[in-house]
């Protein structure tokens, strides 16, 4: 790997980890694009620039899924969840899960599953020192594998509760690939007491939504936008926790939320739910 160019944009297609198709958009680089970072390659920001530029929201949009990530598992470690698995993580950004969970509790365990080799390209460099967390390149769509990975046996007791993390990934699983049935193989994995976090695109009917699935089908073939009854299945069996499943600015604000949300706000939607 050569260094990366810091007067860059973003990478240099000579950074790219060996089998990383440089010429391919992916979903966790654009989303970095979109979010302001620079772990993207040209085609990437092609994608992001494309989406901002139809829609100048999105970016919003996408800071305002990171910080439901940051206070979604602020509250899971204040009702006790001192273990974390992390689907679909998406390049090291802002406040990463480990780094919330661990300023409140330093021995929580965090492990990050990608099915995005560049993840743990950059994942294992920023962690290093951190013995309590991991990254892993799999894919979530085999609910089973991921449970049974070394990485998941070594940090997480599947006998105590677990904080499930499906932030903005299920929206990347078609009907085909039965998401409602890939998040149940999780839940019936866990105990009582563990808790799901899943935040998904949510079709509001406005032209903003109908547009960035249209982009993201023609980037990735992938970006499914859901009606609340839909998003709802996915939490079938839990008890949903206040404020329930609501526009991301909504869900337990630290701030003030403007009333009406601008359209950014209302792209996804997302809860947490306790599994009883
Ligand atoms: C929009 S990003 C979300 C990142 C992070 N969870 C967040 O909310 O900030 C979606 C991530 O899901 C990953 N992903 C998509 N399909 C996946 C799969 N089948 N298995 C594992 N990761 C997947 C992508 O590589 C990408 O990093």
């Amino acid at each position: 790997m050569g260094e990366q160019d810091e007067n860059r944009t973003g990478l240099s297609a000579e950074w790219a980890p060996r089998g990383v198709d440089v010429s391919i958009p992916s979903i966790a680089r654009v989303y970095d694009a979109a979010l302001g970072g620079k772990d993207n390659f040209a085609v990437d920001r092609v994608v992001a620039d494309e989406l901002i530029a139809a829609v100048p929201g999105a970016r919003d949009g996408a800071l305002a899924n990171r910080a439901i990530l940051s206070r979604g598992v602020r509250f899971m470690v204040e009702q006790g969840i001192d273990q974390f698995l992390d689907l679909g993580s998406g390049l090291p950004s802002a406040e990463n899960t480990h780094q919330v969970a661990q300023r409140h509790n330093p021995q929580a365990s965090v492990v990050y599953v990608d099915i995005d080799p560049i993840v743990l390209a950059h994942g294992r460099a920023m962690l290093a020192e951190n013995s309590r967390t991991r990254v892993v390149t799999a894919d979530a769509r085999d609910a089973k594998a991921v449970l049974a990975l070394p990485e998941v046996q070594e940090l997480i007791d599947l006998d105590r509760p677990v904080g499930l993390l499906m932030v903005a990934i299920v929206h990347h699983l078609e009907d085909d690939e039965d998401p409602a049935g890939v998040v149940r193989t999780y839940l019936d994995a866990l105990p009582s007491g563990s808790y799901l976090f899943l935040t998904h695109f949510w079709a509001n009917g406005t032209r903003e939504a109908q547009v960035i699935e249209q982009v993201l089908h023609g980037a990735h073939n992938t970006g499914r936008f859901r009606s609340r009854e839909e998003i709802t299945t996915f939490f079938d069996g839990l008890d949903l926790v206040e404020p329930g499943l609501v526009n991301l600015p909504l869900w337990r604000p630290d701030d003030r939320v403007p009333d009406p949300l601008p359209v950014s706000g209302t792209l996804l939607l997302g809860g947490i739910a306790r599994k009883p």
